[in-house]
């Protein structure tokens, strides 16, 4: 077997709010218990995973710019910043690292301005609208195009 596949799974901004924050929309699991589901999930698939959240969209950046050095792919929730962070989507672009992004809630079922997505032009694809599984099916997605 050669080297695993190492993934920076990337949460943005109220992510860390996750089983209290309008649960109706998002859900009771928290972040943790995602994080340890993909951690269960990249270990079967004989993956390494880092797990990172932010408010703050400069921090988000410097860890894209990061995972240069190590990363084969990024899971990303970008949160609130999917809507609005050229800044976010410019780092995705200018590391050219293959990320899937993902979205607890529908975003396409919801409010006008969640419909439109800076980050997806950018993406390898899309998940959205599974709750804590669209990590999961994310994550599986993400590996299976690393695998090739
Ligand atoms: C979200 C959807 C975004 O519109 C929202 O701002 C979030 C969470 C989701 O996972 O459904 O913070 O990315």
């Amino acid at each position: 077997m050669g080297e695993p596949l190492r993934i920076l799974v990337l949460h943005g901004p109220n992510l860390n709010l996750l089983g209290t924050r309008e649960p109706e929309i998002y859900g009771r699991t928290t972040l943790d218990e995602i994080g340890r589901g993909l951690e269960e999930q990249a270990a079967k698939a004989g993956a390494e995973l880092r797990c990172f959240q932010s408010n703050h969209e400069g921090v988000l950046i410097d860890q894209i710019q990061e995972a240069r050095s190590w990363a084969d792919g990024i899971l990303l929730n970008p949160g609130g910043l999917t809507h609005t962070s050229v800044a976010l989507r410019d780092a995705l672009a200018g590391v050219g690292i293959p990320t899937v992004e993902v979205h607890l809630s529908n975003v396409f079922a919801r409010e006008e301005f969640r419909r439109h997505s800076l980050v997806s032009p950018v993406a390898l694809g899309i998940v959205s609208g599974f709750g804590a599984d669209s990590y999961r099916l994310g994550l599986d997605a993400l590996l299976r195009r690393l695998q090739g």
